[in-house]
């Protein structure tokens, strides 16, 4: 039978391969009454610690909280700078302006990741740290980056929303940091059924402060130590992380799998991402360039098959970020990628007959 359409991800199919799991657990805990902030949120974080080689971790209500939280509890604030990508998506700009603190870019490379010449171009007196984002669930080149900010005193964090068991020289994304910050938001390779977030750090003190900054400042029922916010994750959603972190290294080993054979059948047609024997990238999203980006992904549509461009417009030049005062051409990587970036259908349940006929609409272009 011939293929009408290929789907950019199929989440319910996901959900039928974990439906018994996911149903007992959701009629274990509406049974219990513990909805909030239970056990089985405490089992989540420290699974989740383990499972990044990490010494604490603090669940919240989305990814972006888990950058913002952090940023809130180290007291970044006005008059800080924090380095970061120009290509990623807006929360790992808008998170570091909420805390008062200027978003300063800098260029990204080959890899989409942070550039470390150009991070380092860009730090004043005032760089309070770097927010390395792992774009596409590629780690980020984190032993650079950290050799400059130990050189200037200052911190490297984590954007890993996108790359949940991704490794780099075997240590897992959420390690490097002074705090990791991961999403669990549906089209994660780890994710639950709505919003969530969890932040990674081996800082006990950061680690405290999370937990009470998350849950309005209270220190206990009645006494609040600071305003905090309300951030957290639902017990229904940490039994659904559970379930499907125990299968996390599968679900990503077929996405490392699929991406390779995107990239073998590719490579000749358009620009496929690299990849060195000291990494092993998630491949949240297989990201491929190509100068007729816009074509080829008009082409794809005829076929059926779905795409997405992860992301359209570099974040220096979205109109929220008019006050920074960057220009068209600061970041020419970052600007030339957008332009020829397209992201292919990759999840873990797709059958062998779309890998093929998204690789066949592909050669069928050119
Ligand atoms: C790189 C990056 N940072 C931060 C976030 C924010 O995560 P969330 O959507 O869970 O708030 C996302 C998710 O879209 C992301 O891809």
């Amino acid at each position: 039978m011939p293929i009408e359409q290929v789907p950019f991800v199929a989440l319910g199919r996901q959900y039928e391969h974990f439906r018994d799991e996911i149903l007992e657990a959701f009629d274990r805990i509406s049974r219990s009454g513990q909805y909030v902030l239970s056990e089985e949120v405490e089992l989540f974080e420290s699974e989740f610690a383990t499972y990044c080689n990490s010494k604490y971790a603090v669940s919240v209500g989305n990814g972006s909280d888990a950058l913002l939280l952090p940023f809130l509890s180290l007291g970044i604030e006005e008059g800080d700078e924090i380095i970061t990508a120009p290509n990623s998506f807006v929360a790992s700009a808008w998170t570091i302006h909420r805390t008062g603190a200027k978003i300063v870019f800098a260029d990204v490379g080959d890899d989409f990741n942070l550039e470390p010449d150009s991070v380092r171009e860009s730090i004043t007196s005032k760089t309070k740290g770097i927010l390395a984002v792992h774009l596409t669930g590629r780690i980020a080149q984190m032993e650079s980056l950290i050799e400059i900010a130990d050189e200037y005193g200052i911190s490297v964090y984590e954007d890993a929303a996108q790359a949940v068991g991704a490794t780099r020289n075997g240590k897992k994304a959420g390690s490097f940091g002074k705090f990791s910050a991961f999403s669990l938001h549906p089209l994660k390779n780890l994710h639950v059924h709505g919003d969530g977030g969890i932040i990674t750090t081996d800082d006990s003190n950061l680690s405290e402060h999370l937990k009470k900054c998350r849950n309005h400042g209270l220190k206990n029922r009645n006494e609040c130590e600071f305003w905090g916010v309300n951030t957290r994750l639902d017990a229904i959603q940490a039994a659904i992380a559970r379930i499907k972190l125990k299968h996390i290294d599968t679900i990503n080993g077929r996405m490392r799998s699929i991406a390779q054979t995107y990239r073998q059948e590719l490579c000749d047609f358009v620009r496929v991402p690299g990849e060195h024997s000291n990494e092993k990238p998630v491949y949240h999203r297989f990201m491929i360039r190509h100068e007729r980006r816009d074509s080829l992904k008009d082409h794809l549509a005829k076929c059926g098959v779905q795409s997405a461009i992860n992301y359209p417009i570099p974040l220096h030049l979205h109109e929220a970020a008019k006050e920074l005062g960057y220009q068209k051409g600061d970041f020419e990587n970052a600007e030339t990628q957008a332009k020829e970036i397209i992201s292919l259908p990759l999840f873990s349940e797709m059958e062998e007959s779309e890998i093929d006929y998204v690789i066949q609409s592909i050669k069928s272009f050119f």
